[in-house]
């Protein structure tokens, strides 16, 4: 499309060190694109080449027909909100917003700063400093000061990082509403998985410099492409296996002495080596003496941990090979949560499962486990 947002290429070098690595992505016009990755993978770096604000080492940037690299940050049509919101503390709401015109030699901005005002719904607050405002006020203030401008696409970094978590909620849905209504392409970068996938057409998972993975939320969710990815967004129980056959259209798998089975469409490797994987809130723990349904994929354990979180209770078990596995359970009835030192049997439908490459020789000890929420940040 004629102004999708074009990354060619794209390595950024600080001395030696490569804090973006070769990245090559498009972001369509007029959707909300999500960038998200732990501390350090290079996020913000990779916004700020896109602002101007750093060159590339190497690749280029385009808008639609419009190279952006090498053109002044001034001349890009693009405008950034930080997580710092960085309003001017001496001017009104009214001036923080018009600022933007006004440096621009504008002179009759008043219906432009009140129509966007009443888009970020502070139109009773034009006359306030930032001082006398929220949070959430402050982060609106500096979004309409942001969208003022009519840039093509608006650069959000952590945007929302400095609010509660109340707030936050509130203002993932406002800025999706506003999104929608400017249709003008957002650019966000968070470390927050849930709100990328809350807000985001598309979702790119960033690791170390580069994409792992990108798609939307419900396609990377249900099928990642890699174990980082199937752990950091969210939790995912991994098996080392290998493909033995295949039976109609799932693989038949063999794991620790136990047969597994999982659909060939959901597998990115069809043979040899591989991981076996399925999430922890598509597990279901069998009532004591019950067998598991026949065709289900099933393992034997014992709980090692019982963590009651009110809507679900998420149990830890040890299966036979010494791996833990970690099981979510909905509250749908008013029984107690199994003890710690039961013995179960856990099953999935193999269609739950999911199918990752592994490297030859690799894990065959437990599967590497991934910290889900680095940040420890995650509600
Ligand atoms: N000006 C700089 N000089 C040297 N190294 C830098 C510079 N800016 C960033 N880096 C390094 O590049 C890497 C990526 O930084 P970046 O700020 O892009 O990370 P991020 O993904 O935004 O992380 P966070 O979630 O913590 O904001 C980091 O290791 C950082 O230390
Ligand atoms: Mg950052």
């Amino acid at each position: 499309m004629a102004s999708d947002l074009v990354l060619n290429d794209v390595t950024k070098r600080f001395g030696t060190f490569t804090a973006v690595d070769d990245l090559s992505v498009t972001v369509p016009q007029g959707s909300f694109f999500a960038l998200l990755g732990a501390s350090g993978c290079g996020k913000t770096t990779t916004l700020r080449t896109v602002a101007g604000l750093e060159e590339p080492t190497s690749g280029s940037i385009w808008l639609g027909e419009q190279e952006l690299t090498g053109l002044r940050p001034y001349k890009r049509p693009v405008n950034t909100v930080f997580q710092n919101y960085a309003l001017f503390p001496h001017m009104s709401v009214r001036d923080n917003v018009a600022f933007g015109l006004r440096r621009r030699g504008m002179k009759d901005v008043a219906a432009q700063v009140g129509d966007m005002l009443d888009l970020v719904q502070l139109g009773g607050f034009a006359d306030r400093k930032p001082a006398e405002l929220s949070g959430g006020q402050q982060q609106r203030v500096a979004l309409a000061r942001a969208l003022v401008n009519q840039p093509q696409v608006l650069l959000l970094d952590e945007p929302l990082g400095a609010l509660d978590l109340k707030l936050r909620r509130q203002m993932q849905i406002e800025l999706k509403r506003i999104q929608t209504e400017v249709g003008i392409t957002f650019l966000h970068v968070t470390h927050d998985q849930e709100e990328a996938m809350w807000m985001a057409d598309t979702v790119a998972v960033m690791n170390a410099g580069r994409i792992e993975q990108l798609g939307p939320p419900t396609e990377i969710y249900e099928f990642p492409a890699s174990p980082f990815v199937s752990n950091f967004l969210g939790q995912s129980n991994l098996f080392a296996a290998e493909v033995v056959g295949k039976s109609g259209d799932d693989l038949q798998l063999s794991a620790y002495g136990e047969r597994f089975a999982a659909p060939a469409a959901r597998a990115r490797a069809t043979a040899g080596h591989v991981w076996l994987g399925v999430r922890p809130e598509k597990v279901r723990l069998t009532e004591p003496g019950q067998q598991p349904p026949a065709d289900h994929n099933w393992v034997r354990g014992v709980l090692t941990d019982t963590c009651y979180a009110g809507v679900s209770t998420e149990y830890l078990l040890k299966t036979p090979w010494g791996q833990e596995m970690s099981v979510f359970s909905a509250n749908q009835s008013a029984g107690e949560p199994l003890t710690p030192g039961t013995e179960v049997v856990v099953h999935w439908y193999p269609s739950h499962s999911f199918v990752l490459q592994r490297p030859d020789g690799h894990g065959e000890q437990p599967a590497p486990q991934y910290a889900a929420d680095p940040l420890g940040v995650a509600p």
